[in-house]
């Protein structure tokens, strides 16, 4: 892999810049737009990042057209790439599938880890994930060949190895072994040279499945929603990720904060934004994922919304979101 995340130079941000103006509260108007997310309750607005004319972007940064990635010439070995905060609810499983199909859309290899006992990535995928080899039978040693967990998915190109409730049990038994911490990371070690991305997706936690993931991962992706305790707890897990990489993984890098759910109609959201790109600059990734109901129906049908609705401007969105993890080199 990769090179040093570029440092990007925040502008200073107005409410203006993020959005106010009437042509950016009105889409369809705009030339060149893919569109607004609409809903029957009238809530959702998914942001095209990537529009014409709008000098900045959400975050307040001028708006980039990140490339189309070129094909790579051979599959791995992998970054591993955990996608953590252990606020709930915040969409770190719905980045996990849909940065994942997007990635797969641009010809990379990738894995995808249902780290959360509550499977909800493996049923979003529409993967079994009862009476199969999960991640916790690979973890406690019951079954030790990983490539007999990976199931494919609908999307060609992206794996996922399962998880279910048996997980919820899995930081008791790894709590006497000899470096719990790094169980994980030695599964993925097998699989490694067989994929080009592999993501986490973690629970809401801080326990030792999550710094297991962190001790295996070159790269944290935070996923935080655009509400107003957002920032609560960001600290804590900055200083967890601190933590693991002066003890555990000297390597690990902070690939971005990526603002999910994100209403740029209501002056909240665009205030919470404002924050978030106050306090963590550059960090913040350009991406930004807007709030619409597309997403709990895909989850429903369970597949990507890549897939339920290819062309809605929140799978746009996750394809812009690949591209530019792409562009700064967190992924190959
Ligand atoms: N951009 C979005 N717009 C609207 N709803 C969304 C969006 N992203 C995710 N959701 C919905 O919000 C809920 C929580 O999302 P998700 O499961 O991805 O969060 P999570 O961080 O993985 O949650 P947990 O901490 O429980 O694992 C889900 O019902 C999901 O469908
Ligand atoms: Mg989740």
């Amino acid at each position: 892999m990769t090179g040093p995340v570029p440092t990007i130079t925040a502008p200073t941000i107005t409410l203006a810049a993020i959005g106010v103006d009437a042509a950016h509260e009105a889409p369809t108007s705009t030339p060149g737009h893919a569109g607004t997310g609409t809903s029957g309750t009238g809530t959702s607005v998914t942001l095209d990042s990537g529009s014409i004319g709008l000098p900045n972007g959400p975050t307040g940064r001028p708006r980039t057209e990140f490339a189309t990635p070129a094909p790579l010439a051979k599959t791995g070995p992998a970054r591993i790439v955990a996608l953590c905060n252990q606020k709930g609810g915040v969409g770190k499983t719905t980045t996990s599938i849909n940065l994942g199909a997007a990635l797969a859309e641009y010809g990379r290899k990738v894995l995808i880890i249902d780290f959360d006992p509550q499977g909800a990535l493996s049923a979003g995928l529409g993967v079994q994930s009862h009476d199969v080899v999960t991640i916790y039978d690979l973890l406690i040693g019951t079954a030790r060949d990983p490539f007999l967990a990976i199931q494919p998915t609908s999307i060609p190109g992206l794996d996922v190895i399962p998880a279910n409730i048996d997980l919820s049990a899995a930081e008791v038994h790894l709590v006497n072994e000899v470096a719990r911490e790094q169980t994980l990371a030695r599964v993925l070690r097998r699989v490694v040279d067989s994929y080009d991305v592999i993501l986490i997706d973690c629970q809401p936690s801080l326990g030792l499945l999550t710094v297991n993931a962190l001790a295996a991962a070159h790269g944290v992706l935070i996923p935080l929603e655009c509400e107003y305790f957002a920032l609560r707890g960001v600290a804590l897990l900055v200083e967890t990720i601190d933590k693991v990489r002066d003890r555990l993984n000297p390597a690990i890098e902070l690939d971005g904060i990526v603002a999910t759910m994100y209403d740029s109609r209501t002056l909240h959201g665009r205030e919470v934004l404002d924050r978030v790109v106050e306090a963590f600059e550059d960090q913040v990734l350009e991406t930004v994922i807007g709030r619409t109901v597309k997403f709990p129906d895909a989850s429903v049908a369970g597949v990507p919304i890549l897939q339920f609705a290819p062309d809605h401007a929140a799978a746009q969105a996750y394809r812009q979101l690949a591209r530019e993890l792409i562009s700064r080199g967190a992924v190959d």
